[in-house]
Order: structure tokens, then sequence, then C-alpha cells
């Protein structure tokens, strides 16, 4: 069995997993804000993928949110980025739409990327330079599309935010509309499969985007950071995935414009890592 082979059948085995516990009474701590939750759900399938990852590949390296994976910086070998639920606050308030993401990068290349949105059962899937899948269905290429016939995924927390307001209202002004699904890793495969033309926010951490990312790249979109700078799985970052052109329009009309205020936010998300 390869290594992606696993990583499908382990991920969809979690998810199961997910819907069985989570009819029981599911325990709910915060974490470092009153709106930043975990459950014993999303502890207990870190746990699993963790401990099944380290069974079958003892050499292997996970970085995972909740804490069963290893304290890395930039090793090499292969690196899983797990995150065991990505959307907690909807698992909390709605039982629903949320997923969980799992990255592997080899020798710090891409290797494979799952996504798997657990109620509904469907697994996004990619291996690097073999096209993605929803399922068994083949994701065709996204097409190119510029800001004002796009519809662009943020959170609209961030628009009541001072100078980060100044740099997203007017994006959001420009688009043909903005929607909120409250799970990074689903708005990266929604802009892959084309449901979102673009996803922007200020900061991700590796587990939300590392899966999600190989999915996209499959398809000809792009993921960098606001400055349009390589993502890394070691350090949380500014994000903007999209269709390449909009990419393009983000980065140069609105982004570059505003590089002072990003690469201050950039270097505070490096100092508080
Ligand atoms: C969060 C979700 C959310 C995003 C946050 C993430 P979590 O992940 O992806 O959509 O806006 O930045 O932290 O905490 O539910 O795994
Ligand atoms: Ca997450
Ligand atoms: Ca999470």
């Amino acid at each position: 069995m390869t290594v992606y082979e696993f990583a499908k059948g382990l991920i969809l085995e979690a998810g199961n997993n997910v819907k069985k516990i989570m009819k029981q009474d599911i325990e709910i701590e915060t974490k470092s804000n009153p709106n930043d939750l975990v459950t014993n759900v999303d502890k207990a399938t870190e746990k699993y993928i963790f401990d099944n990852i380290m069974k079958t590949y003892p050499n292997h390296l996970v970085i995972g949110e909740e804490g069963h994976g290893h304290d890395l910086v930039d090793e090499q070998g292969v690196v899983w980025v797990v995150d065991p639920i990505d959307g907690t606050l909807n698992f909390v308030h709605q039982k629903e739409n949320f997923a969980i993401s799992i990255g592997i990068y080899n020798e710090g290349k891409p290797y494979a990327g799952f996504v798997y949105d657990v109620m509904n059962d469907v697994l996004y899937h990619a291996k690097a330079g073999e096209g993605a899948y929803e399922n068994e269905h083949p994701i065709p290429d996204i097409p190119s599309t510029p800001l004002k016939t796009s519809i662009i995924g943020i959170n609209p927390n961030w628009l009541t935010k001072p100078r980060l307001g100044e740099i997203f209202k007017p994006i959001v002004d420009e688009a043909r509309s903005a929607r909120a699904y409250g799970s990074a890793a689903l708005e990266i495969v929604y802009v892959a499969t084309g449901k979102l033309a673009g996803y922007i926010t200020p900061r991700l951490q590796p587990w939300d985007f590392a899966g999600g990312l190989i999915i996209l790249n499959e398809v000809g979109g792009k993921g960098t950071n606001l400055m349009g700078d390589t993502l890394s799985i070691y350090e949380p970052s500014s994000i903007v995935m999209a269709n390449k052109q909009l990419h393009s329009e983000l980065i140069s009309n609105h982004f570059e414009k505003n590089i002072e205020i990003i690469e201050l936010l950039q270097q505070r998300l490096k100092d508080s890592d």
C-alpha cells in the first residue's frame, strides 16, 4: 500500500469515528480566547490519526494542531500536517461544515493533500503531479476570473479591523460577492472546485492550509501569502488562494499598494509564533 492509499483510508476512518463520537455529549473547552474552542472530538481524532501514522510509519513526522505531533522547525523526510477538525466553531454550533485536513510533504515538497468534508462524505484529494479528485471524480482545471466577476471567500470579522479592513473592504466592494464558510480547508477546496474564485485571510496556521494547497495546485490554482511569497508548512501566514488571474490581480491591485501594513502583519505573525 502506498502512503497515499494509507492516508486516504485513514482520513475516511477518522471521519467515521467523528460521526460516531459526536452522537455522544461533546466536551468543549476554550483555548486562546472565549471564541477559540476545542473539543474532545478534535483531540481524539488527532490522537487517532497520529497513533496510526506512527504505528505504520514510525520514521514519519507529524505537525498537529492539538499537540499530538512533533515540535518541528524545518525538518526533512516525510512530514504530515494534520488538522483533526477544521471549523471547530461550525462543528460545535452547526454539527456540519467542518473537515479533517491532511497535507503530506516529502523532503519539503508536496506529496499529497486530503480534505474530508465529513458530514457530506466528500473527500477532496490529490497526489502531487497526478491531478485532484472529489471522491472518485477528477476535478477539472479552474477557470480564470477577474475580481469583478468573482465570488471570494473572506471572514467578515476581518472587515471590522481598522487597518485590515482598509485593505479588504475595497476587494469585497469590487468582487461580485463574498462568502464565509468557517472552515479554511473547505474554503480552499471550494476554490479548487470553482465554487469560490479566491479565498483571503490575514492568518492561518500550516494545518489549516497544508492539505488544501496541494489540491489547489493540481487544478492550476495558486496559493501564497499576501506578499506573493511561497507558503511554508512551518509557520503561520497570511493567505491568498485563487485562480491564477485573480491571484495576480489581488496582489498587484490590492496587496502591493498596502505592502507596509502587510509586511508588519507578517512580521507580527512570526513574532507571535
Ligand atoms: C479555523 C477555521 C476558520 C479560520 C480560522 C482557523 P479551526 O480553524 O479554519 O475558518 O478562519 O483562522 O483557525 O480552529 O476550526 O481548526
Ligand atoms: Ca483549522
Ligand atoms: Ca482544528
